[in-house]
């Protein structure tokens, strides 16, 4: 650990009164959380300290011109009990991509790395066990500038927080097509984890759960053709046996489960293509019997199994979920690898590392 990261302990943990059999994603944090400062072009006093709101001036930038971005990430336990993290520089590269979008500054890679396993390393016991359930990390960053006025700010705030979780989506999810709004269009932050790009989903998302669906299938504007990816998830599809996913253009997030699942697909010698894919094809698919499978693919999702996907007042319903045999082979394998029941031929599981006086208070 090249960073010395100053660790204030909790007096008061709050371990005991977790209930590991009862998850709801993301309502339980952790005893601490990780922060750092940007001042002065320079990131400066990394420090792990107990978990709690902090104070925010009224003229925070963030409130008002929306510099944030965030990652979604997981830390799990193998078969010994060692914490494990599934590809963090992966994260890294994604957190830093969407802060140059956003421009703000980059954060550093060793001190990124150092800070989540010395996190995840105080945070072991809440690490749950069990193949849908992982502690949930959550790294984000927002300028805390005080000031009224368009431009960058000139200081930031970096945090991770971890909270256990179970699954995101407890049943298959029902889409609906959306063709009225966009998540992105082309030269847009589509492809960042920038929270103004979820601000801009809720409407859509509403008026998706008015209908009677979980979430929307974005299609890209003005035409309302390509499909780019559903609610907080890439998607794929499975037609007539090849598996088929919209490739990353900018305007999608560039899912690092999505890439994940790609790898595992090739590797397995299954037919995959990134490609423009439009709902008329999945029309046209489902019409000649061939859709056989669709599924979202995200950190907090994993695989989330589509059952009906409604585009302009036509319902598709999708085959069972126990014949879906890549949903359920992807689901399978990225949690074995996470769990270790399946061996990391790939070099993705990174085993958390925590040194003794790093964990100095
Ligand atoms: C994730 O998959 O980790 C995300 O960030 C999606 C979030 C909306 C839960």
């Amino acid at each position: 650990m090249k960073n010395k990261i100053q660790i204030t302990r909790t007096q008061n943990s709050r371990l005991s009164t977790l209930d590991f059999n009862n998850l709801p994603f993301g309502r339980v944090f952790t005893d601490h959380m990780f922060v750092a400062d940007y001042e002065g072009g320079e990131w400066v006093n990394p420090r792990i300290e107990p978990f709690a709101p902090f104070e925010m001036h009224p003229a925070s930038m963030v409130l008002h011109y929306g510099q944030s971005i965030f990652e979604g990430m997981k830390a799990t336990k193998n078969q010994e009990g060692q914490p494990m993290l599934l590809r963090p520089e992966m994260h890294l590269h994604r957190i830093n991509a969407s802060a140059e979008r956003m421009c703000m500054p980059a954060f550093p890679e060793d001190l990124f790395l150092d800070a989540l396993h010395a996190l995840v390393g105080l945070e072991a016991d809440w690490i749950p066990s069990g193949e849908e359930s992982a502690l949930y990390l959550r790294p984000f960053m927002f300028s805390t500038d005080e000031f009224i006025g368009v431009r960058p700010s000139d200081t930031y705030k970096f945090i991770i927080f971890t909270c256990p979780v179970g699954p995101y989506y407890s049943k298959p999810v029902r889409l609906i097509a959306e063709t009225q709004y966009i998540r992105a269009g082309k030269g847009g932050t589509g492809e960042a984890k920038a929270a103004g790009n979820y601000a801009a989903s809720l409407l859509p998302a509403q008026n998706a759960l008015k209908q009677g669906f979980d979430q929307v299938m974005w299609l890209e504007g003005p035409e309302f053709k390509n499909v780019q990816e559903s609610g907080t998830m890439n998607i794929f599809f499975v037609i007539d046996n090849v598996v088929v996913t919209p490739y990353t253009d900018g305007t999608i997030l560039k899912g690092i489960t999505r890439d994940s699942f790609l790898h595992i697909l090739r590797d397995k010698g299954i037919p995959v293509e990134e490609r423009i894919i439009t709902i008329d094809e999945v029309v046209a698919a489902y019409a000649a019997g061939k859709l056989q499978e669709c599924f979202g693919a995200g950190t907090a999702a994993v695989v989330s199994h589509v059952s009906e996907i409604s585009y302009n007042g036509h319902l598709m319903t999708l085959p069972a979920i126990e014949s879906r045999k890549i949903g359920n082979m992807l689901k399978s394998e990225i949690a074995g690898l996470r769990t270790g029941r399946i061996a990391d031929t790939r070099g993705w599981m990174i085993p958390v590392e925590i040194e003794v006086d790093a964990l100095m208070s």
